[in-house]
């Protein structure tokens, strides 16, 4: 693992570490979520895309992954508090509790988090099979964010399972500001994104995706698939500028923050 950018910052450790491995407790450095005063929340996107812009192949992002970007996934869910998810990438990603690593323990404990992240996936049909480990075995139960007008007997089997159920939009749909503020409000501030690009396109278009960790793979795919954010397009390009970049094995780790 190389950094490239900022250059200015590259520390002794870094440049000697040259074509080998990061320690996850340097990625974790690397990617610390900023310093927030009381109440603020930052929204990060965590996001791989192949060169012609796929965000996945045949229905998964593996296929563009590798180990290094599974090991920043790893680190980026290590440091956050919640991760928000769709509920279609869920279903086709066969979602799975987040684990508690040794390798985070203590940063956890000392940032005042419990042993591993929160899963929150975002649902208005709650179309979602409980009898999985993502709501029957989580170390932290499972959050549901839907809307007001979410079936009710979906929201009693998600309930019955273990699950934590959290309204967050009047209608069927959950509004993308009011999911932040409402994880908010149960002290769930540092939050990570994982998609898909349906959800991650209305965190986009409503200007609270703070920050975008977009892995581009060296691949090409060709095809039609979806691309990382979808939907309705913003009325003119959001911003962002480049915070960092690394390097290994020809997938670039990109890091932009919101202007
Ligand atoms: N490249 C990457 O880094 C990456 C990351 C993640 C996923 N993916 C890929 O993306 C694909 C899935 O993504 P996707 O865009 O089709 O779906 P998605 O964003 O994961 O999930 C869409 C579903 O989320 C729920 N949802 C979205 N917005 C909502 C809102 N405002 N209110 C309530 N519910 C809402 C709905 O669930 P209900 O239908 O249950 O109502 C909707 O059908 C998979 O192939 C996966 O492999 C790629």
């Amino acid at each position: 693992m190389r950094r490239l950018l900022p250059v200015t910052d590259m520390t002794a450790h870094e440049t000697q570490a040259g074509g080998e491995d990061w320690s996850l407790d340097q990625l974790a450095d690397a990617y610390a979520y900023p310093e927030l005063p009381a109440r603020a929340t930052w929204l990060r996107a965590n996001m791989v895309s192949s060169l012609d812009g796929a965000g996945q192949h045949d229905g998964r992002s593996q296929p563009l992954s590798s180990d290094a970007d599974m090991r920043i996934f790893g680190t980026l869910r290590g440091l956050a508090d919640v991760v928000v998810v769709g509920a279609e990438t869920v279903r086709l990603e066969g979602y799975r509790p987040a684990r508690a690593r040794e390798a985070f323990a203590a940063r956890r404990a000392t940032a005042g988090q419990g042993p591993a992240p929160a899963i929150a996936v975002v649902s208005a049909s709650l179309d979602l099979d409980f009898s999985l480990p993502l709501f029957t075995g989580p170390l932290v139960p499972t959050l549901i964010l839907t809307g007001a007008a979410a079936p009710a007997e979906r929201v009693r089997a998600a309930r019955d399972a273990g699950a934590e159920v959290l309204v967050a939009g009047d209608g069927a749909g959950v509004e993308p500001a009011r999911a932040k503020a409402v994880l908010a409000e149960r002290g769930l501030r540092r939050q990570l994104t994982e998609g898909g690009p349906r959800l991650l396109g209305q965190f986009v278009a409503a200007g609270v995706l703070d920050e975008l960790c977009l892995t581009l793979s060296p691949t090409m795919t060709a095809g039609d698939a979806q691309r990382i954010a979808g939907g309705p397009s913003t009325t003119v390009p959001t911003r962002f500028q480049v915070a960092s970049l690394l390097e290994q094995d020809g997938f670039l780790f990109t890091r932009y923050r919101r202007i």
